[in-house]
């Protein structure tokens, strides 16, 4: 039997997912050793390789078939946009991919005004804006902490993730636009959905029933 490889986002994700995992009998004993520094683990048994990688990487993985499922954010799945099939919404990490800003920037965004849009996800930044809204705007790509850049002064707004809005309230900024609802979603390459076309939608038929029951 062949493996299936799965690239977990490192972190709370992956922990997440590997409770979820084991409800539907996908056990990894080794993963969860914190002290492991290994990379990549193996249940023989059922065939199944696990490797942890950065979130961004996780698309880039599936996409060249390094590893045939991956288990990512669906904001790294839109800002890499990478070709790969993404077939099933896992309804965790759910939050919302947001304009913010101070209040008084909601007239800027009103009159599509020329202005600095700081974030993590250009890409999507750039696909709201142009795209959707039709406002010219200039998108200026910083790694973390975005709340920062409307406070010092770098853009007007910022394009980024808000979960319990904590972040923001603290900062005195607010929502101001919502571009899109976002979960972890598992994402599979091209080629592994039809050469393991079985497996795979056994997976998937499993999540389904479990996530069906708990409703
Ligand atoms: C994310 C996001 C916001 C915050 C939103 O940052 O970029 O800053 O979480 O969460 P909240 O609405 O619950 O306050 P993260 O902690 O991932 O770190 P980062 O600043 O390095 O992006």
């Amino acid at each position: 039997m062949r493996y299936i490889t799965f690239a977990l986002a490192k972190g709370r994700l992956a922990k997440k997912t590997l409770e979820i995992f084991e409800k539907i009998g996908i056990t990894c004993e080794e993963m969860k050793d914190p002290t492991s520094r290994k990379l990549i683990f193996v249940n023989e048994e059922l065939g199944f390789k696990f490797f942890l990688a950065k979130a961004n990487d996780v698309p880039t993985y599936v996409e060249y078939g390094a590893a045939d499922i991956g288990i990512v954010g669906k904001d790294t799945i839109l800002e890499e946009g990478r070709s790969l099939y993404e077939v099933y919404d896992l309804q965790m990490g759910k939050c919302r991919m947001c304009v913010c800003g101070p209040e008084s920037a909601k007239e800027l965004l009103q009159h599509h005004d020329l202005i600095r849009v700081a974030t993590k996800y250009p890409n999507i930044a750039k696909d709201y804006f142009y795209n959707k809204k039709h406002q010219t705007v200039e998108i200026i790509k910083l790694n973390g902490s975005i709340e920062l850049a409307p406070i010092v002064g770098l853009s007007e707004v910022i394009v980024d993730i808000v979960e319990t809005g904590a972040t923001l309230r603290e900062n005195g900024l607010e929502v101001l636009e919502e571009i899109c609802p976002l979960s972890a979603r598992m994402v599979v390459n091209q080629v592994s959905m039809k050469m393991e076309h079985a497996r795979i939608n056994k997976l998937i038929d499993d999540l389904k029933n479990l996530y069906a029951n708990k409703e």
